[in-house]
């Protein structure tokens, strides 16, 4: 992958981390995450006044690009104030699809603070071929 596609997705993601629907924790998060043929889908985290139901930006991205027919990825970039990561959940989700997804970790400036696979972020991770005999 080269520069220029990681510095348009993380444009992308702050760019869609601006529209986040955070008024209880007021914590920005945008996602764009890069299908493997080379398409970008965007997601922010939406809250719900029932905490709970709230969705995080990396699922956003997520279930926008699979219900778009979209089911391979090679990236996702996760932008934040303050480069926070992926929680347990999007983690999880992501590795349904995508256990050798790159996970690029950037801040609003359009810093790049962690870049790892996600096998890294969910070690012995639970997925599709785990329920295979
Ligand atoms: N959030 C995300 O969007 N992605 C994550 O992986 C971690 C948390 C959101 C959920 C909530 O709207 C806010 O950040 C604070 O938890």
């Amino acid at each position: 992958m080269n520069d220029n596609t990681i510095r348009e997705l993380i444009d992308a993601a702050i760019a869609v981390s601006k529209l986040a629907y955070a008024p209880y924790s007021d914590y920005h998060v945008g996602a764009a995450l890069l299908s493997s043929d080379g398409h970008i889908f965007t997601g922010c985290n939406v809250e719900n006044a029932s905490y709970p139901a709230t969705i995080c930006a990396e699922r956003t991205a997520l279930v926008k690009a699979v219900s778009e027919g979209q089911r391979r990825f090679s990236a996702i970039v996760v932008v934040t104030r303050n480069g926070g990561f992926p929680c347990g959940i999007c983690r999880q989700m992501l590795y349904e699809f995508a256990p050798d997804l790159r996970v690029i970790i950037a801040n609003t400036k359009g810093e790049i603070l962690d870049d790892m696979p996600l096998r890294e972020l969910l070690a012995k991770g639970f997925g599709p071929a785990s329920l295979e005999a």
